[in-house]
């Protein structure tokens, strides 16, 4: 298991290669922020908003939109306050460190990309925006599906949680809201997704053959690449939800 510390360099890079969290191109980001339906001073949460990249564009596309990204991760968090003062957004981007449980308060419009986990599942994650979004909001909900039957190498690997795509929809009606658009991410999105995880370390490695940490960053690169291919490419799909109440 890795031993890099959060103060390490390569925490740092780790993800350096990565616009964003989640197998998303930019033209289809782009339709996700359209259907979101973003008013000039709307205000906008992201519940596990890594660096809060999506945050930001919401942010520079609509005038006045403020948003709150909210992160357990300091190295990611870290990189986004950077960002947001570099793209002259500080003012209405704030980042803060906390865990998406805990978080109070409400919102007119919702990201929560990846990070149903957090809130225990996906099930408690739609019920948990369902109710810190007022009646008349929007969230976007992108989450995780099992596109083809997972062998036990793919469970063993994401739990045992992961819903199939009807069950995803059935979820979000359950937890009251109404889906005003579905997209999946495709099979680009998430080779270019997989290959940027890797690719900041990837090129550290290249460079740095002899540093004594060179044998574990090869090994776990080869792990999660050897996953990718063998276990959950093209079974485990990914899900972009517009919904409304
Ligand atoms: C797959 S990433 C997605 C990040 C971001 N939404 C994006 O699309 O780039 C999941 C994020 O959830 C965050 N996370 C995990 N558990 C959390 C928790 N309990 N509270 C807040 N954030 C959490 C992780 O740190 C990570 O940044």
């Amino acid at each position: 298991m890795m031993v890099v510390g959060m103060d390490d360099d390569l925490a740092v890079l780790r993800r350096a290669r990565m616009r964003w969290n989640t197998p998303l191109s930019v033209a289809h980001a782009d339709v996700l922020l359209d259907r979101l339906h973003l008013d000039a001073g709307a205000q906008v949460v992201d519940l596990g908003s890594g660096w809060g990249e999506l945050l930001m564009r919401a942010a520079e596309r609509t005038h006045g939109v403020r948003g709150l990204g909210v992160d357990t991760d300091p190295v990611a968090l870290e990189r986004g306050r950077l960002l947001a003062r570099e793209r002259g957004l500080a003012e209405r981007i704030e980042l803060v460190q906390a865990d998406v449980s805990t978080w109070s308060g409400t919102a007119e419009r919702a990201l929560c990309i990846g990070s149903s986990h957090a809130f225990g599942g996906t099930r408690a994650a739609l019920e948990a925006l369902a109710s810190l979004v007022p009646s008349g909001g929007r969230a976007l909900f992108g989450d995780g599906f099992w596109q083809a039957s997972p062998k036990p190498a793919a469970v063993e690997i994401f739990g045992d949680q992961i819903l199939t795509l009807p069950e995803l929809v059935d979820s979000s009606r359950s937890a009251g809201w109404r889906v005003l658009h579905l997209s999946t991410a495709d099979q680009r999105e998430w080779d270019e997704f997989e290959s940027s995880s890797r690719a900041g370390w990837q090129e550290w490695l290249l460079a740095n053959g002899s540093d004594p940490r060179a044998g574990e960053v090869g090994e776990w690169l080869d792990t999660r690449e050897r996953q990718y291919i063998q276990d959950y490419r093209g079974v485990l799909g990914f899900a972009y939800l517009v919904l409304a109440h």
